[in-house]
């Protein structure tokens, strides 16, 4: 369906030229003055200066045009020279009408050129657990995705693991000092390794910090884990077998992590999937003059013209032929292009490492990786913040493990939720998973994303105010309205959408009207939070509709059912927005 915007401007553009003006000038904005007007058209003060003529005579003229189109029930010039426009509720009507036949997309129309997009997110490291860190990747990248694929791009997510690098010698290490009589540890060892992982879970959780720390204290430690990282990339059996190991359990917990969550990927690939691609990546570079040794490490420069600070040069490998995080991304980039050949690849990261990315994209064109075709997009999301403004930690000032984050606001959802009324408690708890998720999510992807934000649990899982539990709350009230109509009749079937008898029932179906351009601007901006705006003024449209308006009271049967109808289409607006933000509404709360 065509966007309410572009149809008034295309009347106001005709309208210029019907009063022997340059079409351009007609463009139309949404009005800052909601108390004046909807739509406003600001094109005569500009056209005055072409023309050398009052700016209000302009727009006056254009407003005798447009005063003659149904469209409008107003077209008003006012001075010096604004258009003030307002939509007929009949063509308003008519518009919501068409967006509810249209049915699940609400009149928003799937890409002409769908494009295949790979998505980098979550980037949990392997056996280390999910802080909150890598919680905002999650949310902001399942987002984009969601809202990509509504859109109707081949959205492919990949968690890009990491699972290279010395986090894995340590753990190797120290499973080493804990049980050396493993078979893995057997040098000569020719036969096959156990099924069973000789760690669980939680073992293997302890393991890492233990060891992390260690290595801190005793150089020996670290030497030895350095050695078995080596060992490990370089194709010791029993190694790989460990690594094996430790992937499996790992992943399995990530898995209903972030099923928990409500994120899931396309691919669980990892930075190790990337290394049989280096060396052939490395020869290239070098062949082609683009990789040189500089104090003994292998590196690409990537300074261009025109920087305004300076951009150290790429580094491909280390002295010691080791391969890097860098390395790793680049030959990722390889198989990514290989095997999806995407039109864009982009990467929700923290922003702390945007010089990083900044090396590593320049770097990949320089050398041909990635040729013009594709897009490379940094998305860089700025730091969760507690209370006292400094990033998020626990009581005792560790890092946060997601896990527990997610279950202290669930469970203060649970309160809020059983102090409201008496519920089932295996029925609140359902709700308070439910809707603890929403507090999280939402108080996430409102922000806009590049920016720092607090986690205010207290603010955040508020049924008040502009927050995941007030949207959930408004979409199980109009639920519950439904639920009451249905009991005491059906929908005649003449019933259809009709134009608003009242101020705060136009003001709801104008909001429902911004649907489908909110959310092609949502996708080409990679912006969730414009979809957080779009239902936070849509629930507040509806509550103040709601508060105002007898629906289960009405007495004119057509009246009271174009507003079920109308309820019908508000909550399937927000439905599918809180689909894409990734989380959902429960029947009750
Ligand atoms: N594992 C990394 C971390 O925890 C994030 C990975 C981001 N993605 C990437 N392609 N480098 O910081």
């Amino acid at each position: 369906m065509e966007k309410m915007l572009d149809i008034i401007s295309r009347e106001v553009m005709a309208a210029m030229e019907a009063s022997g003006y340059d079409g351009t000038y007609g463009k139309v904005t949404l009005s800052n003055r909601p108390d004046l007007c909807e739509y406003q058209c600001n094109g005569a003060m500009a056209a005055a200066k072409a023309y050398k003529c009052a700016p209000f005579q302009i727009a006056d003229k254009v407003a005798s045009v447009l005063q003659k189109n149904s469209i409008f029930a107003k077209a008003e010039a006012v001075k010096p020279g604004f258009l003030n426009l307002s939509l007929s509720p009949d063509y308003l009507a008519g518009y919501l009408r068409q967006m509810e036949a249209d049915g699940e997309r609400l009149g928003c129309g799937k890409t002409g050129s769908p494009k295949t997009v790979l998505i980098d997110y979550g980037g949990p490291n392997v056996a280390k657990p999910l802080h909150v860190g890598h919680l905002r990747s999650a949310i902001i990248g399942e987002s984009i995705k969601r809202i990509g694929k509504f859109m109707g791009h081949n959205m492919v997510g990949d968690v890009h693991l990491g699972d290279w690098g010395l986090q894995m010698g340590l753990i190797i290490t120290e499973l080493k000092e804990r049980k050396p009589g493993l078979v893995y540890f057997e040098e000569n060892y020719g036969g096959e390794y156990p099924k069973e992982p000789p760690f669980t879970i939680s073992e293997l959780e302890e393991i890492y910090p233990a060891a992390s720390g260690k290595s801190k204290e005793d150089e020996a430690y670290k030497e030895a884990a350095m050695e078995a990282t080596y060992e490990l990339q370089h194709g010791r059996r029993g190694y790989q077998a460990l690594l094996g190991h430790i992937l499996d359990v790992s992943v399995s917990d990530l898995k209903r992590n972030y099923e928990n969550l409500n994120v899931s990927f396309e691919l669980w690939k990892g930075e190790s999937d990337a290394q049989p691609y280096i060396p052939a990546m490395v020869e290239k570079m070098k062949q082609d003059g683009f990789a040189y040794i500089s104090e003994g490490a292998l590196v690409v420069d990537v300074k261009e013209e025109g920087d305004t600070k300076e951009i150290p040069p790429c580094m491909i490998l280390k002295s010691d032929g080791a391969s890097l995080y860098n390395t790793t991304d680049l030959a990722t980039i390889v198989w990514r292009m290989e095997d999806y050949h995407p039109d864009e690849i982009i990467y929700v990261v923290d922003k702390r490492q945007e010089l990083y990315f900044t090396q590593v994209f320049r770097c990949a064109r320089k050398t041909g990786l990635v040729g013009p075709e594709t897009k490379l997009t940094f998305l860089g999301f700025g730091t969760m913040n507690g209370k006292d403004g400094k990033p998020f930690k626990t009581r005792e000032g560790g890092v946060m493990r997601l896990e527990y984050l997610v279950s202290g606001i669930q469970e203060e959802m649970y309160k809020k939720i059983s102090d409201n009324h008496t519920v089932d408690e295996e029925e609140g708890r359902e709700t308070a998973k439910v809707v603890g998720l929403s507090a999280i999510k939402y108080g996430d992807l409102s922000n806009q994303a590049s920016k720092d934000y607090m986690f205010d649990i207290e603010r955040f899982t508020s049924f008040e105010g502009n927050t995941g539990p007030y949207i959930l709350y408004t979409i199980v009230r109009i639920k519950s309205i439904l639920k009451k109509y249905q009991a005491q009749r059906e929908l005649p079937p003449q019933a259809e959408i009709l134009p608003a008898h009242t101020d705060s029932e136009k003001a709801l179906m104008l909001e429902i009207s911004k649907f489908n351009g909110m959310m092609e601007t949502a996708f080409e901006e990679k912006a969730p939070h414009k979809v957080c705006a779009y239902i936070y003024d849509l629930a507040n449209a509806f509550n103040h509709f709601y508060h105002e308006t007898k629906i289960i009271g009405e007495q004119d049967e057509m009246v009271q059912a174009g507003y079920i109808k109308l309820l019908g289409l508000t909550k399937k607006a927000l439905e599918l927005c809180i689909g894409v933000l990734g989380f959902e509404a429960p029947e009750r709360m």
